[in-house]
């Protein structure tokens, strides 16, 4: 087994703000024993999908997909603040024509671990290739888990809210009586709506299905996630100097959008030449902000 190499590196903004990137080239699971107990403000990672990319980083068989994942989210968990969340992108995939459950499994045996499974994103991939299959269409999207240790945790709603849109318009233009008032569900789920609030006002919550730009722009890793996604995690879920951690670094993308806001990144990544290539573009992107 590779010896865990940890390097890092320290950026000065001003004398009082000092924001860390620490890149550890090792296993998750060996490192995040070694790390204190509630230290981290959020986690945003994408882990190998199973048996996908076998040839380039190991593939962990769908079967054994949460044997293997729940060593390290216990760990992830330990390693998590009270108030703190976890994000956990991950996908099924289609074996002997259907799709396997152990995302599923996964969410359920992670409850058990402790974890509450607080919310799920839906990450819309507008730009996937076109493509026929038999018996599915092409898959144009992913899941973003939300995890968190207590039902209280650090939310930052206004840091991502969007503008009210067209609908605005129409929809607020001949408001009718119900919408006027609270008007509790009809479900019985206990969500009410008061859509006049909402009249004059620029900016909305947004939703939880994200369509953010897909351009991925660092071609030398084979499973990048778009820099958009982590930044808006980390806009929503931590304010500037918290620490971000990713146990799957790959490329780098969540430490360089944890640094772009200014908080503070930890990411550990198996493969040597991913981790090299993550001190790269993370040195790369430092330059261009002028913060090295
Ligand atoms: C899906 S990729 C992450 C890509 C990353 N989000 C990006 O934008 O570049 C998963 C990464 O996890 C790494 N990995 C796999 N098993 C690992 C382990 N046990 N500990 C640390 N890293 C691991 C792989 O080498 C791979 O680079």
């Amino acid at each position: 087994m590779m010896t865990p190499q940890i390097i890092e590196k320290i950026n000065l903004f001003t004398p009082a703000e000092k924001i860390t990137s620490k890149i550890i080239c090792g296993d998750s699971f060996d490192i995040l024993k070694e790390m204190s107990p509630n230290s981290i403000d959020l986690v945003v990672t994408s882990p190998p999908y199973a048996d996908q990319r076998e040839k380039t980083y190991g593939g962990v068989s769908p079967d054994k997909y949460v044997e293997w994942f729940l060593p390290i989210s216990g760990e992830l968990l330990k390693t998590l603040k009270p108030t703190g969340t976890f994000i956990l992108n991950v996908k099924e995939k289609v074996v002997n024509g259907e799709r396997h459950t152990y995302v599923l499994d996964l969410i359920l045996s992670m409850k058990k671990q402790g974890w509450l499974w607080t919310e799920e994103f839906i990450w819309h991939k507008k730009n996937c290739y076109p493509g026929k299959w038999p018996n599915r269409f092409r898959d144009s999207w992913e899941r973003l888990l939300q995890f968190n240790k207590q039902p209280k945790f650090n939310m930052y709603q206004e840091s991502v809210m969007v503008p009210m849109g067209d609908w605005a318009k129409n929809r607020l233009k001949n408001l009718s009586e119900t919408d006027k008032k609270r008007d509790d569900s009809k479900v019985g789920s206990g969500f009410g709506k008061n859509i006049s609030k909402w009249v004059g006002r620029e900016m909305a919550y947004p939703t939880n299905v994200l369509t953010m730009a897909t351009e991925i722009s660092n071609k030398n890793h084979s499973a990048v996630f778009p820099k958009e996604l982590p930044l808006w995690f980390i806009k929503l879920f931590t304010k500037e100097g918290d620490i971000v951690l990713d146990p799957f670094l790959g490329s780098g993308t969540t430490a360089i959008a944890a640094l772009e806001l200014d908080r503070n990144a930890i990411g550990i990544e198996i493969k040597e030449d991913y981790c090299q290539l993550a001190i790269k573009n993370i040195n790369e992107q430092l330059k261009k902000y002028g913060k090295n």
